[in-house]
């Protein structure tokens, strides 16, 4: 296991190129199983979780060839084997492979998934969207178990706005009978992508983007090739970072649109942004001044650059508050971040925090992914050195990032963990 070293203080400049979106990456490579013909997904990012859906894919009987960022998958020999356990554990998004193997073999078994602990996390959407299609869903010793004699289309009106359950839905019902329309839909980028890519494979699907979905189901879909969106969470990382520690940074391949919330966020703290076609400039502002965040569902302030953004905010003149409605418990970066010296507290789903601090360096640990995120920023910007532990979280979702900030001019580098450090973690 390994430790990420970080010397902070050196200024952050030249240009970064954001990889392909893990959010798309995670469902985009489970739709292909819906498919009859090989299909090609191109720029995917070097991530541990596209690594475990890749052995899930094999585990189904699919031949997957995966090179210099492109992944072709054969799925006409795949069959309907139950994953009650394993690889499915390892990441949030297996709940994918529901989806997708409900709307291709009518039956599937996947152990109930993992991924980042933000407090509850149900999947109770997914489900009644399963069932309106016709399909029985029941827990069995804790995997899921879905079969139908056939899925028909149905009207489905989602109680909470979920990415996930609007995403599993369109897999299931791309390949139903009859129309579904999913209402209160989810309307991130990201489920534009993965509509995008089902559409290339012949799916009839209207309205993606917008709260309302209606798919038309077919019989068949066939192979294509399909080029991800650019990963709006990392860019928006980057961005904070270069606000954070930079000296001028230049975010290639981004859609500046995807951000607007979050640029918005940061010209009000005085942070100098140019947003081109596909690259934003961002350099810091001379005086950074304290912002009040509320996390929503998109276009609203993502809750996956919450936490990066609270490491920024403790460089801020005044008082800051950040309020997360999606995921009330994602603070477990919060006591890492005051052990760098930061002045936050939190008060039930909001942080409050007091600037502007001089971060220390610390061992700390990441919880979470964006945690992670979070406290590379803050060691980036902190004095002396920082050790962030729990880097297996970070690689589930940033690519190359050691490589990426090393060309910025960062001083950080990845070390195996002590003996003594290793029981720690085991007794932790
Ligand atoms: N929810 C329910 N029931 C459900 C589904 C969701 O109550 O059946 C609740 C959740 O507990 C949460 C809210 O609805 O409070 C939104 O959850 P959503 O389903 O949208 O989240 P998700 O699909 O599980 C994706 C991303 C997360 C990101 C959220 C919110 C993937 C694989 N994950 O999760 O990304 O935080 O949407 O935008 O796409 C990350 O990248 O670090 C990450 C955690």
């Amino acid at each position: 296991m390994e430790k990420l070293m970080i010397a902070g203080g050196y200024p952050l400049k030249g240009t970064v190129r954001i990889s392909g979106a893990k959010n798309s990456a995670v469902a985009l490579i489970p739709a292909t199983i819906l498919a009859d013909s090989p299909v090609t997904i191109e720029g995917l990012p070097d991530i541990s979780d596209v690594q475990i859906l890749k052995g899930l894919l094999e585990e189904i009987g699919g031949s997957v060839d995966f090179a210099e960022n492109d992944m072709t998958v054969d799925p006409s020999s795949m069959i309907s084997m139950p994953l009650p356990n394993g690889k499915v554990k390892k990441l949030r998004a297996s709940y994918y492979l529901m989806g997708a193997m409900l709307g291709r073999f009518k039956k599937a078994v996947i152990g109930l998934p993992g991924g980042c602990h933000l407090g509850p996390r149900p999947i109770d959407q997914h489900i009644k969207g399963f069932e309106a299609l016709g399909a029985s869903v029941t827990n069995e010793q804790g995997a899921i178990y879905l079969r139908a004699d056939e899925l028909k289309g149905a009207r489905i009106y989602l109680d909470v706005v979920s990415v996930g359950a609007t995403i599993n839905i369109m897999l299931a019902a791309v390949r139903a009978k009859g129309k579904t329309i999913i209402e209160n839909a989810a309307k991130e980028p990201e489920i534009i992508d993965v509509a995008t890519l089902l559409t290339n494979m012949g799916a009839k699907i209207k309205g993606a983007g917008t709260d309302v979905i209606r798919i038309e189901g077919v019989d068949q879909l066939h192979g294509c090739r399909h080029t991800i969106i650019p990963d709006r969470i990392e860019a928006g990382t980057y961005l904070i970072l270069g606000a954070a520690a930079g000296e001028g940074i230049l975010i290639d391949n981004v859609i500046p649109q995807h951000l607007e919330s979050l640029i918005a966020k940061l010209r009000e703290m005085g942070v100098n942004i140019e947003a081109g076609d596909d690259q934003i400039f961002v350099s810091p502002a001379e005086r950074m001044k304290a912002v009040d965040i509320k996390t929503l569902v998109y276009p609203g302030f993502p809750t996956d650059l919450q936490q990066p953004f609270t490491s920024l905010l403790t460089g801020a003149e005044g008082t800051s508050m950040v309020t997360d409605t999606i995921y009330g418990a994602r603070f477990k970066h919060i006591d890492e971040l005051r052990r760098m010296n930061a002045n936050i507290k939190v008060e039930g789903r909001s942080a409050i925090i007091n600037g502007p601090i001089r971060l220390q360096g610390a061992k700390v640990k990441a919880s979470d992914l964006r945690a992670g995120a979070a406290l590379v920023i803050a060691g980036l910007k902190a004095e002396g050195i920082t050790e962030v532990t729990g880097l297996e979280h970070i690689d589930r979702g940033y690519s190359h990032l050691v490589e990426k900030l090393n060309g910025l001019g960062a001083t950080i580098w990845r070390e195996n963990l002590t003996k003594e450090e290793m029981e720690q973690m085991k007794n932790a």
